[in-house]
């Protein structure tokens, strides 16, 4: 019975477009886009964001995910001087936080894979992993790096592009299934309802050169510092003048939607949450 269950859900997974989004407690749309349900089997929150409005792609709310909060007093906790640790999987069915993590490997599609996976076999032109192409990838090397930003607001409503800070990256992610952010010590404690936190990727070639930008309710725990963060401006291009880097708290990146574009990097250069641009694990 259970063998036949969990061939009915692969077949599931596999007929749904996969990418990689974040299944961790605090999130938006765990069970879906509908507050009633509670899907086990749901990849709402994975789809990416491409050439849409700011009203839409911001915090996913072309899919109503800004309004399905996660149940009240849960939260992604952010260790002030720690890490914390989180899963990126194609579906839900992939992480923990489904059938008791019995679908979970150490990748993101719930399958088996070298540890040198990569596409540039089976893809002769631009060596792209096929089976997983939902990583928008080559190999690990060329993962362009995700992130996760914080705003002090605990209202989803009240986050600006100002007030949302980028606090931690992780380069050539997203990769495996588990993926473990730094937090720098010197966070603040969030206001009794807690943060907004976001967690950022965009890839580079491999398919729709899309955006991903995925909400959370969280909170910093073991805060000692009591320094608001800075405004947040957007990030420049610095890869060959680390002279250029924006200093101090930087915004997310918005790129390839029809509203919103805050970062103009040169001719053929796609941005990203990594050195190029300003940012060090
Ligand atoms: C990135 O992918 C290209 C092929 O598109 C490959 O030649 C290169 O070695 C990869 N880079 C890294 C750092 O692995």
């Amino acid at each position: 019975m259970l063998a036949s269950t969990t061939l009915s859900l692969l077949a599931l997974v596999a007929a749904a477009q996969a990418h990689v989004g974040i299944y961790a407690p605090g999130m938006y749309c765990k069970g879906g886009s509908d507050p009633t349900k509670d899907d086990s089997n749901t990849n709402t929150v994975v789809n990416p964001l491409y050439n849409l409005a700011k009203a839409d792609w911001w915090f996913q709310h072309d899919r109503g995910c800004d309004k399905v909060p996660p149940p009240e007093g849960e939260f992604l906790e952010i260790p002030a001087g720690g890490s914390f640790t989180v899963e990126a999987v194609h579906n839900r069915a992939f992480s923990t936080l489904s059938y008791d993590g019995k679908l979970a490997t150490a990748w993101p599609d719930g399958k088996e894979h070298p540890e040198d996976w990569n596409g540039f076999e089976t893809d002769p032109r631009e060596g792209c992993i096929q089976d997983g192409g939902a990583l928008h990838v080559q190999n690990k090397g060329n993962a362009t790096g995700t992130a996760w930003a914080i705003s002090y607001e605990s209202d989803i409503s009240k986050v600006t592009m100002e007030n949302l800070a980028v606090f931690s990256v992780l380069e050539h992610t997203p990769w495996k299934r588990l993926a473990t952010y730094q937090v720098p010590a010197a966070m603040p404690a969030c206001p009794p309802g807690g943060c907004t936190c976001a967690w950022l990727w965009v890839p580079k070639g491999c398919g729709q050169p899309n955006m991903y930008m995925q909400g959370f309710k969280c909170k910093v725990t073991r805060a000692t510092s009591t320094a608001p963060i800075a405004a947040a401006v957007p990030p420049t291009y610095c890869k060959d003048d680390k002279t250029k880097c924006t200093k101090g708290a930087k915004q997310m990146i918005a790129w390839n939607q029809a509203e919103g574009k805050n970062v103009f990097p040169p001719n053929g250069v796609s941005p990203a949450y990594n050195e190029a641009w300003g940012w060090k694990n």
